[in-house]
Order: C-alpha cells, then sequence, then structure tokens
C-alpha cells in the first residue's frame, strides 16, 4: 500500500465550534492522493460525520461489550450507526490511565470489524521496556494478544500505529532509522500471523511528529503517522497531509 494515511487523534480537546472550523479549513485545503481522519471525541462525531467529504472520521475508543448494562460506554454498532468509519484501540494512554489490556483490547478490535468499523491499533513500548531491550518481544506481545481471535478475513480494515509511549507528547520522537526497525519488525510479525492477508495492513508512526519533522519518517517508509498535538490545529495538519501526498503514490 503507498497511499499514506494521516490521522489527527484530537484526543481530550477542542470545542464544537473549533471542531466545526478545524474541519472546514481542512477540508477546503485537502490535498489529492492521501487518505485522512480525524478522531475527536465521541460527542463530536455526528457533527463532523455530517460535515465530512474528504475526511474519515473516527473514535478514540470504544467498549468492549457488545450492548447493555455499562454505564459510560459506547457500543461499536452505536459508532456505525452515527456514521463514524473508524476507531482507535489501545492507544497507551487508554492503556495507562484505564487498565485497558491486551485481552480488553482483542474484545474491542473484534466487536469493531464485525461492525464494519475500521480499527487503528495502538503498539509501542515505555521507555523502561526500551532501555531493558525488551521493544520486540513487547510490541509482539501487543499485536499477538491484541489480534487473537481477531477474523482474518476482517483483517483488511486493520492499521496499526507504531507509537512508543516515551515520544507520545514529549516533543522528542522516536529517531526515524529506530521507528522503521520496530516498524518493519512489526511488518513481518503481520506477515508471520496472518499470511497475505497481513501484508496490506499499513503500518503507521505516531508521537511527537510535526510538520517539520514527519518528512524524515516518509523518507524511512512509514506509511502514514497518528499525530496528536500537531493535528489540533488546522494548518499543521494540512501541511502533514501534504506531506502524505508528496509521499504516496
Ligand atoms: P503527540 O503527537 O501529541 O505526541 O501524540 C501522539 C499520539 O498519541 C497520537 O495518538
Amino acid at each position: 500500500m503507498s497511499r499514506k494515511y494521516i490521522i489527527a487523534n484530537w484526543k481530550m480537546n477542542m470545542s464544537l465550534s473549533e471542531a466545526l472550523q478545524w474541519l472546514k479549513d481542512v477540508e477546503e485545503n485537502f490535498p489529492e492522493g492521501v487518505d485522512g481522519a480525524v478522531c475527536p471525541p465521541f460527542v463530536y462525531i455526528r457533527d463532523l460525520v455530517k460535515e465530512a467529504r474528504k475526511l474519515k472520521v473516527g473514535a478514540q475508543n470504544v467498549s468492549w461489550a457488545e450492548k447493555g448494562a455499562y454505564t459510560g460506554e459506547v457500543a461499536a454498532y452505536m459508532l456505525k450507526d452515527v456514521g463514524a468509519d473508524l476507531v482507535i484501540i489501545g492507544h497507551s494512554e487508554r492503556r495507562k490511565y484505564f487498565n485497558e489490556t491486551n485481552q480488553d483490547i482483542s474484545k474491542k478490535i473484534t466487536l469493531a470489524v464485525k461492525n464494519g468499523l475500521e480499527v487503528v491499533l495502538c503498539v509501542g513500548e515505555t521507555l523502561e521496556q526500551r532501555q531493558a531491550g525488551k521493544v520486540e518481544e513487547v510490541v509482539r506481545t501487543q499485536l499477538r494478544e491484541g489480534l487473537d481471535g481477531v477474523p482474518p478475513e476482517t483483517w483488511e480494515k486493520l492499521t496499526i500505529a507504531y507509537e512508543p509511549v516515551w515520544a507520545i507528547g514529549t516533543g522528542v520522537p522516536c529517531k526515524p532509522e529506530d521507528a522503521i526497525k520496530v516498524i518493519e519488525f512489526i511488518r513481518a510479525e503481520l506477515k508471520d500471523i496472518a499470511g497475505n492477508k497481513g501484508k496490506g495492513i499499513r503500518v503507521l508512526y505516531g508521537g511527537s511528529i510535526k510538520p517539520d519533522n514527519f518528512e524524515e519518517f516518509l523518507k524511512v517508509g512509514v506509511d502514514g503517522g497518528l499525530v496528536g498535538g500537531a493535528s489540533l490545529k488546522a494548518d499543521s495538519f494540512i501541511q502533514l497531509l501534504r506531506l502524505g501526498a508528496k509521499y504516496s503514490s
């Protein structure tokens, strides 16, 4: 897959009016030949779906339960029902602050794909794990346990985001040559688990991406970016989309 994919993860930011203005600006300047998505907080999804023509719209999380007495949760079928295209699952902030396990994550992915949503599965190591030489072990476990039980025929709905935890929101990105090593490892693992079905899955990088460093990642062969801070301003997200378009074919 040579079309790059750039995804804005707004996390818990933006007001409704800021969200709509951002969407208008990005849609008006959306370059040809690249895939883009925005994942706002749940409450803005429906408003953005109504206005979006070029960007996909997604959620940042979904419940592992199908439906029922789970106060505060949002089900996969509800996301589909309001027009969401995708969902981010297993973000390190959810693993850290909300104790999400790989077992929760595999249930979430299974339900999301069953309901026709695309899934962006996030994996990545902490600084301690990197220093202990455990990057591959950690990422392998997150992939294998997270994808356990996910039907192979739905794998075309998957994107993986490699997000080293220590690079998220710190302003210090992973070195592109280190990121691509892990991304190549992820590609090999996917091929090993799912054979040819794993081949076309895009593997993105995330962690302190900015317009002035993203090109270095594209040059080494990442399939796109999952972007937090630098996605909040329409201008910088547009710049990232343009870079993505430049490296797409
Ligand atoms: P930053 O781009 O703010 O480092 O966040 C990355 C991220 O967590 C995207 O999911």
